[in-house]
Protein backbone atom coordinates (compact mmCIF):
# COMPACT_ATOMS: atom_id res chain seq x y z
CA UNK A 1 0.00 0.00 0.00
CA UNK A 2 3.12 1.97 0.79
CA UNK A 3 4.68 5.27 -1.83
CA UNK A 4 0.69 5.15 -3.64
CA UNK A 5 -2.22 7.00 -4.17
CA UNK A 6 -5.22 5.10 -3.14
CA UNK A 7 -8.45 5.78 -4.12
CA UNK A 8 -10.46 3.16 -2.25
CA UNK A 9 -14.01 4.13 -2.18
CA UNK A 10 -13.75 3.76 -6.06
CA UNK A 11 -14.45 6.34 -8.88
CA UNK A 12 -12.23 9.44 -9.90
CA UNK A 13 -12.96 11.84 -6.68
CA UNK A 14 -13.20 8.76 -3.74
CA UNK A 15 -15.53 10.37 -0.66
CA UNK A 16 -12.40 8.32 1.69
CA UNK A 17 -9.55 9.24 -0.32
CA UNK A 18 -6.06 7.59 1.22
CA UNK A 19 -2.51 9.14 0.34
CA UNK A 20 0.00 7.04 1.50
CA UNK A 21 3.57 9.01 1.74
CA UNK A 22 6.63 7.32 3.42
CA UNK A 23 5.64 6.04 6.45
CA UNK A 24 2.90 8.29 7.45
CA UNK A 25 -0.92 7.29 5.63
CA UNK A 26 -3.20 10.08 5.30
CA UNK A 27 -6.79 9.70 5.11
CA UNK A 28 -8.99 12.27 3.49
CA UNK A 29 -12.81 13.13 4.12
CA UNK A 30 -13.76 13.94 0.63
CA UNK A 31 -16.63 15.36 0.02
CA UNK A 32 -15.98 19.28 0.44
CA UNK A 33 -19.32 20.41 -0.84
CA UNK A 34 -21.50 18.37 1.60
CA UNK A 35 -18.65 19.89 4.36
CA UNK A 36 -17.81 16.30 4.21
CA UNK A 37 -20.62 14.69 5.88
CA UNK A 38 -20.27 11.11 6.00
CA UNK A 39 -22.56 8.50 4.36
CA UNK A 40 -22.93 4.80 5.17
CA UNK A 41 -20.86 3.96 2.50
CA UNK A 42 -18.09 6.11 4.11
CA UNK A 43 -18.50 4.60 7.57
CA UNK A 44 -18.15 1.21 6.06
CA UNK A 45 -15.24 2.32 3.82
CA UNK A 46 -13.80 3.89 6.77
CA UNK A 47 -13.58 0.95 8.90
CA UNK A 48 -12.37 -1.09 6.08
CA UNK A 49 -9.66 0.94 5.35
CA UNK A 50 -8.39 1.85 9.00
CA UNK A 51 -8.26 -1.99 9.26
CA UNK A 52 -5.77 -2.25 6.57
CA UNK A 53 -4.00 0.04 7.72
CA UNK A 54 -3.39 -0.95 10.93
CA UNK A 55 -2.16 -4.16 9.63
CA UNK A 56 0.50 -2.49 6.65
CA UNK A 57 3.75 -2.97 8.51
CA UNK A 58 5.20 -0.37 6.75
CA UNK A 59 2.86 2.63 8.08
CA UNK A 60 3.74 4.40 11.48
CA UNK A 61 1.30 6.79 11.90
CA UNK A 62 -1.35 8.20 10.28
CA UNK A 63 -3.78 11.15 9.71
CA UNK A 64 -7.40 11.83 9.63
CA UNK A 65 -8.43 14.80 7.96
CA UNK A 66 -11.24 16.19 5.38
CA UNK A 67 -10.95 17.92 2.55
CA UNK A 68 -12.32 21.85 1.75
CA UNK A 69 -11.33 23.54 5.02
CA UNK A 70 -13.52 21.58 6.59
CA UNK A 71 -13.14 17.80 8.76
CA UNK A 72 -16.54 16.93 9.00
CA UNK A 73 -20.19 18.04 9.70
CA UNK A 74 -20.42 14.67 10.58
CA UNK A 75 -23.34 11.90 9.51
CA UNK A 76 -24.96 12.91 6.40
CA UNK A 77 -28.42 13.85 7.59
CA UNK A 78 -29.76 14.17 3.88
CA UNK A 79 -30.03 10.26 3.32
CA UNK A 80 -31.59 9.36 7.02
CA UNK A 81 -34.83 9.10 5.72
CA UNK A 82 -33.51 6.05 3.52
CA UNK A 83 -30.61 4.53 5.49
CA UNK A 84 -31.92 5.37 9.52
CA UNK A 85 -35.50 5.43 9.08
CA UNK A 86 -36.69 2.66 11.43
CA UNK A 87 -35.43 0.76 14.54
CA UNK A 88 -33.68 -1.80 12.62
CA UNK A 89 -32.02 0.57 9.98
CA UNK A 90 -30.98 3.14 13.18
CA UNK A 91 -29.34 -0.36 14.76
CA UNK A 92 -27.88 -1.22 11.64
CA UNK A 93 -26.17 2.50 10.75
CA UNK A 94 -24.60 2.73 14.62
CA UNK A 95 -23.00 -0.80 14.35
CA UNK A 96 -21.62 0.73 10.91
CA UNK A 97 -20.66 4.09 12.98
CA UNK A 98 -18.87 2.34 15.99
CA UNK A 99 -17.03 -0.28 13.53
CA UNK A 100 -15.64 3.05 11.74
CA UNK A 101 -14.52 4.30 15.12
CA UNK A 102 -13.47 1.03 16.65
CA UNK A 103 -11.03 0.22 13.21
CA UNK A 104 -9.24 3.58 14.21
CA UNK A 105 -9.05 3.24 18.15
CA UNK A 106 -7.89 -0.27 17.51
CA UNK A 107 -5.32 0.36 14.78
CA UNK A 108 -1.89 -0.07 16.28
CA UNK A 109 -0.50 3.01 14.91
CA UNK A 110 -1.24 6.37 16.36
CA UNK A 111 -3.62 8.20 14.59
CA UNK A 112 -3.99 11.87 14.55
CA UNK A 113 -7.28 14.39 13.59
CA UNK A 114 -6.27 17.52 11.45
CA UNK A 115 -8.75 19.55 12.26
CA UNK A 116 -10.03 22.85 10.78
CA UNK A 117 -13.28 23.98 10.60
CA UNK A 118 -16.41 22.00 11.16
CA UNK A 119 -16.15 19.06 13.30
CA UNK A 120 -19.51 17.94 14.41
CA UNK A 121 -21.60 14.90 15.46
CA UNK A 122 -20.28 12.28 13.68
CA UNK A 123 -17.07 14.16 12.40
CA UNK A 124 -16.24 14.65 16.89
CA UNK A 125 -16.97 10.56 16.73
CA UNK A 126 -14.44 9.87 14.25
CA UNK A 127 -11.92 12.86 15.96
CA UNK A 128 -12.60 11.02 19.49
CA UNK A 129 -11.47 7.51 18.56
CA UNK A 130 -7.72 9.05 17.10
CA UNK A 131 -5.26 9.33 19.79
CA UNK A 132 -4.47 12.76 19.23
CA UNK A 133 -6.50 15.71 17.89
CA UNK A 134 -4.66 19.28 16.47
CA UNK A 135 -7.05 22.38 15.79
CA UNK A 136 -7.20 24.85 13.53
CA UNK A 137 -7.67 28.68 14.94
CA UNK A 138 -10.96 28.34 12.95
CA UNK A 139 -11.80 24.84 14.25
CA UNK A 140 -15.44 24.24 15.68
CA UNK A 141 -16.04 20.90 17.30
CA UNK A 142 -19.01 19.70 18.59
CA UNK A 143 -21.61 17.47 19.02
CA UNK A 144 -25.00 18.10 18.52
CA UNK A 145 -26.72 14.76 19.14
CA UNK A 146 -29.38 16.88 21.45
CA UNK A 147 -30.28 19.01 18.49
CA UNK A 148 -31.18 15.77 16.15
CA UNK A 149 -33.00 14.08 19.29
CA UNK A 150 -30.20 11.55 19.03
CA UNK A 151 -28.30 9.60 22.33
CA UNK A 152 -24.67 9.93 21.43
CA UNK A 153 -23.39 6.10 20.94
CA UNK A 154 -21.83 4.20 24.10
CA UNK A 155 -18.38 4.21 22.40
CA UNK A 156 -18.17 7.64 21.98
CA UNK A 157 -19.75 9.12 24.97
CA UNK A 158 -16.96 6.52 26.98
CA UNK A 159 -14.29 8.17 24.80
CA UNK A 160 -15.64 11.60 25.86
CA UNK A 161 -16.19 10.93 28.83
CA UNK A 162 -12.08 9.71 29.14
CA UNK A 163 -11.02 12.65 27.49
CA UNK A 164 -12.51 15.66 29.62
CA UNK A 165 -14.23 14.31 32.52
CA UNK A 166 -18.03 14.40 33.33
CA UNK A 167 -18.82 17.58 33.85
CA UNK A 168 -16.95 18.93 30.41
CA UNK A 169 -18.64 15.96 28.50
CA UNK A 170 -22.54 16.68 29.88
CA UNK A 171 -21.43 20.26 28.77
CA UNK A 172 -21.01 19.26 25.64
CA UNK A 173 -23.60 16.83 24.84
CA UNK A 174 -26.59 18.72 27.18
CA UNK A 175 -25.93 22.11 25.05
CA UNK A 176 -24.95 20.64 21.17
CA UNK A 177 -22.52 23.95 21.57
CA UNK A 178 -20.10 24.65 19.52
CA UNK A 179 -16.57 25.02 20.86
CA UNK A 180 -13.65 27.21 19.26
CA UNK A 181 -10.35 26.03 19.05
CA UNK A 182 -8.75 27.66 22.15
CA UNK A 183 -11.81 26.13 24.54
CA UNK A 184 -11.72 23.05 22.93
CA UNK A 185 -7.99 22.42 23.97
CA UNK A 186 -8.78 24.43 27.22
CA UNK A 187 -11.79 21.31 27.93
CA UNK A 188 -9.01 18.51 27.04
CA UNK A 189 -11.09 17.64 23.07
CA UNK A 190 -8.54 18.98 21.23
CA UNK A 191 -4.55 18.64 22.37
CA UNK A 192 -2.57 21.20 20.29
CA UNK A 193 -4.07 24.71 18.33
CA UNK A 194 -1.55 24.80 14.96
CA UNK A 195 -2.30 27.32 12.30
CA UNK A 196 -1.92 24.21 9.47
CA UNK A 197 -3.14 21.15 11.69
CA UNK A 198 -2.01 18.73 9.10
CA UNK A 199 1.37 19.63 8.70
CA UNK A 200 1.86 20.05 12.36
CA UNK A 201 0.41 16.79 12.89
CA UNK A 202 2.46 15.00 9.69
CA UNK A 203 5.55 16.27 12.04
CA UNK A 204 4.52 15.27 14.78
CA UNK A 205 3.78 11.64 13.39
CA UNK A 206 7.35 11.94 12.01
CA UNK A 207 9.00 11.97 15.11
CA UNK A 208 6.81 9.24 16.34
CA UNK A 209 7.98 7.09 13.61
CA UNK A 210 11.64 7.17 15.15
CA UNK A 211 10.32 5.85 18.21
CA UNK A 212 9.64 1.70 18.57
CA UNK A 213 6.12 0.81 16.90
CA UNK A 214 5.73 -2.37 19.64
CA UNK A 215 6.04 0.38 22.58
CA UNK A 216 3.54 2.64 20.91
CA UNK A 217 1.02 -0.15 19.78
CA UNK A 218 1.39 -1.75 23.04
CA UNK A 219 0.92 1.27 25.31
CA UNK A 220 -1.99 2.27 22.84
CA UNK A 221 -4.02 -1.17 23.43
CA UNK A 222 -3.32 -0.57 27.33
CA UNK A 223 -4.08 3.15 27.68
CA UNK A 224 -7.58 2.45 25.45
CA UNK A 225 -8.60 -0.58 27.01
CA UNK A 226 -7.74 1.45 30.83
CA UNK A 227 -9.24 4.56 29.27
CA UNK A 228 -12.51 3.33 27.43
CA UNK A 229 -12.20 -0.79 26.94
CA UNK A 230 -15.67 -2.29 27.61
CA UNK A 231 -14.97 -4.81 29.29
CA UNK A 232 -12.74 -4.59 32.58
CA UNK A 233 -8.91 -4.63 30.41
CA UNK A 234 -7.59 -8.22 30.43
CA UNK A 235 -4.85 -8.83 32.46
CA UNK A 236 -3.72 -11.71 29.90
CA UNK A 237 -3.84 -9.41 26.80
CA UNK A 238 -1.97 -6.98 28.37
CA UNK A 239 0.72 -9.01 29.60
CA UNK A 240 0.82 -10.62 25.64
CA UNK A 241 1.60 -7.44 24.41
CA UNK A 242 4.18 -6.02 27.20
CA UNK A 243 5.68 -9.63 26.54
CA UNK A 244 5.90 -9.75 22.82
CA UNK A 245 7.79 -5.84 22.66
CA UNK A 246 9.91 -7.34 25.45
CA UNK A 247 10.68 -10.40 23.06
CA UNK A 248 11.37 -8.21 20.20
CA UNK A 249 14.89 -7.86 18.05
CA UNK A 250 13.15 -3.92 18.71
CA UNK A 251 14.35 -4.52 22.50
CA UNK A 252 17.67 -5.19 21.73
CA UNK A 253 18.11 -2.82 19.06
CA UNK A 254 17.26 0.12 21.24
CA UNK A 255 19.43 -1.14 24.43
CA UNK A 256 22.31 -1.97 21.64
CA UNK A 257 21.72 2.38 20.03
CA UNK A 258 21.55 3.58 23.72
CA UNK A 259 24.87 1.99 24.29
CA UNK A 260 26.70 2.67 21.24
CA UNK A 261 25.07 6.29 21.19
CA UNK A 262 23.22 5.93 17.86
CA UNK A 263 19.72 6.36 16.84
CA UNK A 264 18.14 3.09 17.08
CA UNK A 265 16.27 1.78 13.86
CA UNK A 266 13.38 0.44 14.13
CA UNK A 267 11.49 -2.38 12.49
CA UNK A 268 8.51 -3.61 14.57
CA UNK A 269 9.35 -7.09 14.82
N1 LIG B 1 -25.55 15.98 6.42
C1 LIG B 1 -25.85 16.19 5.13
N2 LIG B 1 -25.64 17.33 4.49
C2 LIG B 1 -25.10 18.33 5.20
C3 LIG B 1 -24.76 18.18 6.55
C4 LIG B 1 -24.99 16.94 7.17
N3 LIG B 1 -24.63 16.67 8.44
N4 LIG B 1 -24.26 19.36 7.00
C5 LIG B 1 -24.26 20.18 5.95
N5 LIG B 1 -24.79 19.57 4.87
C6 LIG B 1 -25.01 20.12 3.54
C7 LIG B 1 -26.00 21.28 3.61
O1 LIG B 1 -27.32 20.82 3.59
C8 LIG B 1 -25.63 22.05 2.36
O2 LIG B 1 -26.24 21.45 1.26
P1 LIG B 1 -26.87 22.36 0.08
O3 LIG B 1 -25.69 23.06 -0.52
O4 LIG B 1 -27.52 21.37 -0.81
O5 LIG B 1 -27.81 23.30 0.78
C9 LIG B 1 -24.13 21.83 2.24
O6 LIG B 1 -23.81 20.68 3.03
C10 LIG B 1 -23.34 22.98 2.82
O7 LIG B 1 -23.83 23.26 4.12
P2 LIG B 1 -24.31 24.71 4.63
O8 LIG B 1 -25.27 24.53 5.74
O9 LIG B 1 -24.74 25.52 3.45
O10 LIG B 1 -22.92 25.26 5.15
P3 LIG B 1 -22.65 26.35 6.25
O11 LIG B 1 -21.18 26.51 6.26
O12 LIG B 1 -23.52 27.53 6.07
O13 LIG B 1 -23.16 25.68 7.65
C11 LIG B 1 -23.26 23.95 9.32
C12 LIG B 1 -22.53 24.54 8.12
C13 LIG B 1 -22.35 22.86 9.86
C14 LIG B 1 -23.49 24.99 10.41
C15 LIG B 1 -24.64 23.39 8.92
O14 LIG B 1 -24.49 22.77 7.66
C16 LIG B 1 -25.18 22.38 9.89
O15 LIG B 1 -25.66 22.75 10.96
N6 LIG B 1 -25.11 21.06 9.53
C17 LIG B 1 -25.61 20.01 10.36
C18 LIG B 1 -24.60 19.63 11.41
C19 LIG B 1 -25.09 18.50 12.29
O16 LIG B 1 -26.15 18.58 12.91
N7 LIG B 1 -24.29 17.43 12.37
C20 LIG B 1 -24.58 16.33 13.20
C21 LIG B 1 -24.87 15.13 12.39
S1 LIG B 1 -24.80 13.70 13.45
Amino acid sequence: MSGAVSQLAGGAAPAVALLVAGRIATVTLNRPDRRNAVSLEMWRELARLFEALGRDEALRGILLTGAGGNFSVGADIAEFASVRATAEQSLEYEVAVDAASTAIAATPKPVVAAIEGYCLGGGCHLALACDFRFVAPDAALGIPAARLSIVYGVASTRRLLALVGLSAAKRILFSAERFGAEAAVAMGLAERRARAPAAAAQDFLEGLAENAPLSIAGAKFILNGLAVGEEPLDPAAAQAVIDRASRSDDYREGREAFAGKRPPAFTGR
